[in-house]
């Protein structure tokens, strides 16, 4: 597939860029004809399909995203509406972060993870915050305890790309056609209509009680969770939107059965294959078969 110049600004647990070409494939045939198309992403994460849609679709006239995750959603709001004030800090960090041994960075990193999480940061600074810890944190995680501060260890990377200039200037001019929300994806719901794309993708359900399990948010997603889900997608699609959602691929262990094919019975169903962290050892990657969800004929 074509590389686009914007480009997620964050790695993010779940990203969607390794699907792009199965989502490609889940979309309707003649949607690069159609006019007058919104998008709708209620999971946006780290915006790899977004941004993807967005340079592949030009003829999309609108979009909106949300996430839960409020941080996330003030560095997209930031990156949309002050990118150059955004650019001058990252470049600081990177700056004075580069410049120290192993020893002190840990030690600035662990200083910048505290400003983070302390009350009265301004919203430029929360942004840079936001992707510097991203980009030197362990594995690029976002992990928060149950206060909802965010606790992801040091990571040890030599060179880090903590001020990407020129992706950032991209992303935000992608984002002025963007409407951004931040909640949960029942607010999406009143998008819903005619010529309304929805693409949903979730925190996964975890393969197994014992699979590694990294909490995007202190609320966590559980079964009651991915049903709610499911009837939002029975009322969008009853209000005549198309939508295409992605998940993990769980066998119930008592009846042997495909938990996703259970509930979303009425929908089209087809199976792809990922690369993912199968194992909380980063070096071991398995491929695993996910879900892609949807009622576009
Ligand atoms: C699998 S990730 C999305 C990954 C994204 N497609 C990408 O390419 O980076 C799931 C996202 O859902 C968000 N989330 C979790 N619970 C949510 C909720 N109830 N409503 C909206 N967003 C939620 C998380 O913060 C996380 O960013």
């Amino acid at each position: 597939m074509e590389a686009k110049i914007a480009k997620p600004f964050v790695k993010w647990v779940g990203g969607k860029t390794q699907l792009l070409e199965e989502v490609r494939k889940s979309l309707p045939v003649d949607l690069h004809l159609r006019n007058n198309v919104t998008y709708v992403e209620p999971f946006v994460g780290g915006g790899a399909v977004l941004f993807w849609i967005l340079q592949a679709y030009p003829n999309i006239s609108r979009a909106v995203i949300n996430d839960i995750n409020p941080e996330l959603i003030c560095t997209y709001r930031v990156i949309k509406h002050n990118v150059y004030e955004l650019i001058t800090i990252l470049g600081i960090l990177q700056a004075e972060y580069i410049a120290l041994d192993a020893e002190n960075r840990k030690k600035y990193f662990l200083a910048r993870r505290v400003e983070f999480n302390s009350k009265g940061v301004s919203e430029v600074r929360i942004a840079a915050l936001f992707i510097f810890l991203n980009r030197t944190c362990f594995n690029g995680l976002y992990r928060v305890n149950s206060k909802g501060e965010f606790n992801v260890p040091h990571g040890r990377y030599a060179k880090p790309k903590i001020c990407d200039t020129y992706n950032l200037l991209a992303v935000s001019k992608l984002l002025q056609r963007v409407e951004i929300l931040c909640g949960d994806f029942a607010v999406t719901e009143m998008y819903a209509g005619e010529d309304v794309i929805f693409y949903l993708d979730p925190p996964y359900k975890p393969l197994s009680e014992t699979s590694s399990f990294t909490s995007y948010s202190k609320e966590g997603f559980d079964d009651v969770e991915q049903m709610r889900l499911r009837d939002f997608c029975a009322r969008i699609s009853q209000l005549k939107s198309q939508f295409i959602a992605s998940n993990s691929d769980p066998i119930e262990e008592k009846t042997g059965e495909s938990f996703f094919e259970q509930i979303y019975c009425q929908f089209k169903i087809k199976r792809v294959s990922a690369t993912r962290l199968i194992n909380a050892n980063p070096n071991n990657r398995g491929l695993v078969s996910e879900i892609m969800i949807s009622n576009v004929l």
